[in-house]
């Protein structure tokens, strides 16, 4: 599969590229960003970074902008016949994902979400304890999800977290792995949002920096969600499952599980680490998209539109 990768930030050099580098039937063939900073810390990869796609000669694009330039390039090079994995979340706004109202059931289809942390055998192995009653049923679902530590010393960083939080509170950004988690495990996308709240930490910044709701899943499951970013010491990150028969704890960071019930404890840690381990298997099913093994992206863009508007609805209701 002939691969361009589109934006060549943080994630896109650091996990995307190193990823589509070690899947053997992948050819990086070209490596695009507007902006000459970028492409001139991406030199050195073998191959000269452009300012923009030739989309001849390519059967697929890893598109690792920014969520408020990557739903138009979804839909251009959706509309060009390439295979698109896209980076989360989908856009901003439920009303700024209207443009993939434009794509043709073929061209929708050929869209992957990087929606990278789904892919992880620790969210299947909570899906097994949810389903098959290791855990009871219904669960309380606690997920604290505090990560981007201010520090004024970092000014790279503060501009990107301010800049990204003009555009909406972290529940829009890392709301979209979690609540596209929670309804994969849950079976199915919220009932409703009973609850919200948000708060600001200091004056000066875009947007509520700490966010939180509670939220009714199918099968009566219940979910205490908070979100915040950008204060000088975090919480754990960390999301608990608990049933009438027992409790599952997923480290935030690196996934392992710890599953507590009448029979004691034990932990649950897969090989490798968490980014590695689920980019590899995100640019396996991409591949498997484009070879035809797979009809449709996993996790599909209809998935991230859903928890894009999960996501909207809490910022909504928390003011
Ligand atoms: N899947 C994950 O686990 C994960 C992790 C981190 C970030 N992300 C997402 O990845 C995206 C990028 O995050 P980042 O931290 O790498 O940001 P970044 O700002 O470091 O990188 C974004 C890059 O996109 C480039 N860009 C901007 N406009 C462009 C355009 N029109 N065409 C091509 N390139 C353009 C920028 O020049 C920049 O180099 C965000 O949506 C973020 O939410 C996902």
């Amino acid at each position: 599969m002939r691969v361009a990768l589109v934006g060549l930030g943080a994630i896109g050099l650091g996990a995307h590229l190193p990823a589509l580098v070690r899947h053997p039937c992948v050819d990086v063939v070209q490596l695009v960003d507007p902006d000459p900073v970028r492409r001139e810390a991406a030199t050195g990869q073998g191959i000269r970074p452009a300012a923009d796609l030739d989309p001849g000669g390519v059967d697929g694009v890893v598109l690792a902008t920014p969520p408020w330039v990557t739903p138009e390039l979804v839909v251009r090079y959706a509309e060009a016949g390439l295979f698109v994995l896209a980076e989360k979340p989908v856009a901003t706004s439920v009303e700024a994902a209207r443009i993939y109202d434009r794509l043709a059931p073929e061209q929708r289809r050929r869209v992957q979400i990087g929606l990278t942390y789904r892919h992880d055998p620790a969210i299947r192995q909570l899906k097994t304890w949810i389903d098959d009653g290791t855990l009871g049923t219904p669960v309380l679902v606690r997920a604290h999800i505090y990560d981007e530590a201010y520090s004024p010393a970092k000014r790279e960083h503060a501009y990107l977290i301010t800049r990204t939080l003009e555009h909406g509170s972290p529940v829009v950004h890392e709301g979209a792995h979690v609540f596209d988690w929670l309804s994969y495990l849950l079976g199915g996308p919220p009932e409703h949002v009973d609850d919200a709240w948000s708060q600001r930490t200091r004056t000066g910044l875009p947007a509520a920096n700490l966010t939180g709701a509670r939220i009714s899943y199918p099968g009566g499951h219940q979910a205490l969600v908070e979100f915040g970013w950008f204060t000088a010491a975090l919480p754990r990150c960390e999301l608990t499952f608990l049933g009438d028969r027992g409790l599952a704890t997923l480290d935030g960071f690196t996934f392992d599980l710890r599953l507590g019930t009448a029979d004691g404890e034990r932990e649950v840690r897969f090989p490798g680490d968490r980014t590695t381990r689920c980019f590899d298997l995100q640019v396996q099913r991409f591949v498997e998209l484009s070879d035809g093994a797979r009809k449709s992206g996993v996790p599909s863009l209809d998935d991230g539109i859903a928890a894009l508007r999960t996501a909207q609805l809490v910022a909504g209701r928390a003011g």
